[in-house]
């Protein structure tokens, strides 16, 4: 049995490219939707009710492409949405708070976790409450990154102000056993080279490699792999300027990404907007 249908995956920007680029590393043979809501980035300084809305309205535009699976690659809308959109929708939802979680416990004996996410992961709760389902003793030191995601965004990775917050977020740690330190937030594993520096030996797990082996073992126990041999296609979409997009896009995926269509969720319109071709 093989299973072509497409995977959707969501996130609130170009973020969850890096999700995208683990989960493809892993099946090259899938077919994939990617909706990034540009338009509304960024969601963690968003309320619950406004985000679970926001994923609500991609999934159902999403359900209408025949997805059989869906990744919501942000960590701030699997903190509020992933409960609401599992008891709306029949096909397999993963967030990627799970999945980071059971891995960060791997490299954690005592469960010493530092978590960084933005404000609305942290004040979820999200994260701290799955870890301690799974190891009832972790010690977990939250940490609000609220300027991480838009250094990403503005490709400041590599500039000396991007290394000042990070060490000015990386102060508690100074009085905090740490074991792991946990990214919670999509745009950070593009930080990953100046979070080694700062951090040492100290093992970093971030959401997207272990949401990618997880939608592995989901797409083998529901039995819809896509066995084709040939490679499998992504689509490209966003709620705004695809233009962006699809330059900041270039820097998460390593590639380039040739097509995105806008999408005006409030009445599905669609308009393909294609760059580079003639
Ligand atoms: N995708 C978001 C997350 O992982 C990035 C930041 C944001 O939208 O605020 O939380």
């Amino acid at each position: 049995m093989s299973d072509s249908r497409p995977i959707g995956i969501f996130d609130s920007g170009v973020g969850g490219l890096t999700v995208l680029k683990a989960i493809r590393e892993r099946l090259p043979k899938e077919n994939f939707l990617y909706f990034g809501d540009t338009l509304h980035f960024p969601y963690g300084e968003k309320t619950a009710e406004t985000i679970i809305q926001y994923g609500f309205e991609i999934a159902s535009f999403l359900n209408e492409h025949q997805i059989k699976a869906l990744v919501i690659a942000c960590n701030t809308a699997s903190a509020f949405a992933l409960k609401e959109l599992i008891q709306k929708f029949d096909f397999p939802i993963l967030g990627v708070i799970q999945p980071s979680a059971k891995k960060a416990l791997a490299f954690s004996p005592r469960g010493n976790i530092a978590v960084l996410g933005t404000r609305g992961t942290i004040r979820s709760m999200s994260y701290q409450k799955t870890l301690l389902e799974m190891q009832p003793h972790s010690k977990i030191l939250p940490i609000e990154c609220p300027l991480l995601a838009p250094i990403v965004e503005e490709n400041f990775t590599h500039h000396l102000a991007a290394r000042l917050i990070m060490e000015t977020y990386l102060e508690p740690l100074r009085n905090f056993p740490v074991e792991c330190l946990l990214l919670g937030c999509t745009h950070y594993p593009l930080l990953l080279d100046q979070f080694r520096e700062l951090m040492g030996n100290i093992p970093i797990v971030d959401s997207a490699s272990c949401c990618a082996e997880e939608l592995c073992s989901t797409l083998k126990y529901y039995q819809i792999e896509n066995h084709n041999e040939t490679e499998g296609e992504i689509s490209y979409f966003v709620s705004e300027d695809p233009e962006k997009f699809q330059k900041l896009g270039k820097v998460f995926l390593k590639t380039d990404i040739e097509v995105v269509q806008k999408v005006n969720l409030c009445d599905s319109l669609i308009l393909n907007w294609s760059f580079g071709k003639p």
